[in-house]
């Protein structure tokens, strides 16, 4: 008995920051993103039939090419993913995936590759007919063991992870993320500008990054910290009120930083470009009143994200303020992308 199904997923860029963790990928504070449009990964999983082992049988091929390093990761999810996805040791795997996007520019290829794995999985469950729970809901549960932030991949639009309160009610679950359906409709289209500072690999690996919060000195009061910004956001969300949005996106970035800097082993992972731009585009923002703000994931390079209102002129400013300043003077441009996942019968 043999199948294959295939999805693709988007990358997603945090508003509000998941920084530490606890127990089993739970996060010690609730965030909320934007999935993005073209960035994603496309992934395609077939399954043959073969006789039961003790061990996970499997290939993983990256634009065509076996890839083991990224293998233990699949490993580590399956074994993470327990009792309930047993059945997929009768079958030998095959995954071969691809991403739309480069390595190491600021676009989480982890949120979107482990979304994709996840929702095949769970294709590859609902086939057989061992899938328990609702769809997207599993998926997002299964992609949280991979990655965390991946759970917030699994829809368009915006999507929040771990529990907050928002309007005196408590939401959210620290398993699983959820979409975020109250957006003002001036929030409807938002922009990406992934400006290119550096694209070393990563001089922090994410799983190292989580663990300096283990005992950060600052720890309570960054989860304080954090459901407020949570609040703030998602009201500024609501109501299409951009200053708090602002307001908020740049406190996220700056505290994500910060927290590095001063952990008990500190990384400066911002480069002197990167303190350049932002100058700049608070400067810019200044002179223009242009509705723009960034944020940053954690490495060197910038997200400057604008309504769709200020798409001349932000692009008018990246091509003539700050492509000087950016890697081969490279950027992408990417915006947030309503759809969320996507199926395909393979
Ligand atoms: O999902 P991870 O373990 O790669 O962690 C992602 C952490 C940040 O990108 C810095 C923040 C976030 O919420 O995406």
């Amino acid at each position: 008995m043999t199948g294959q199904v295939y999805w693709e997923a988007p990358s997603n860029i945090a508003l509000v920051k998941y920084w530490g963790k606890k127990g089993l990928q739970l996060p010690c504070n609730p965030s909320v993103s934007l999935s993005l449009s073209l960035s994603k990964t496309q992934t395609s999983l077939k399954w043959v039939k073969k006789e039961r082992t003790d061990e996970f049988s499997f290939d993983f091929f990256f634009e065509g090419e076996k890839k083991c390093l990224f293998e233990k990761k699949i490993e580590a999810l399956l074994e993470r993913i327990g009792p309930s996805f047993s059945f997929v040791k009768d079958y030998h795997l095959e995954f071969r995936s691809s991403n739309t996007f480069p390595h190491s520019v600021g676009i989480a290829s982890s949120a979107s590759s482990m979304a994709s794995f996840a929702l095949c999985l769970c294709s590859m469950a609902k086939a057989l007919g061992h899938l328990d729970g609702p769809f997207y809901e599993k998926a997002s549960f299964i992609s949280r063991l991979g990655s965390g932030s991946a759970c917030r991949s699994l829809y368009g639009g915006v999507a929040s992870w771990g529990e907050f309160s928002w309007q005196e009610k408590k939401l959210g679950s620290d398993l699983f993320a959820t979409p975020v359906s109250k957006v003002h409709e001036d929030f409807s289209e938002i922009l990406d500008f992934i400006l290119i500072v550096d694209s070393s690999p990563k001089a922090v690996s994410s799983t190292v990054g989580h663990s300096l919060m283990n005992g950060h000195p600052f720890l309570e009061a960054r989860i304080t910290q954090a459901n407020k910004n949570m609040e703030s956001v998602l009201d500024a969300l609501y109501k299409g009120d951009w200053e708090t949005f602002q307001n908020v996106v740049e406190n996220e970035a700056l505290t994500l930083h910060s927290l590095m800097m001063n952990s008990v082993t500190p990384f400066i992972l911002m480069k002197p470009q990167t303190f350049l731009l932002i100058e700049k585009i608070k400067n810019f923002r200044e002179k223009t009143g242009a509705k723009c703000c960034f944020t940053l994931d954690a490495g060197p390079n910038l997200h400057l994200l604008c309504l769709k209102s200020e798409e001349n002129l932000v692009r008018k400013f990246v091509q003539e303020e700050c492509k000087k300043h950016l890697e081969n003077g490279r950027w992408i441009e990417d915006k947030m992308g309503k759809d969320g996942p996507k199926f395909e019968e393979a």
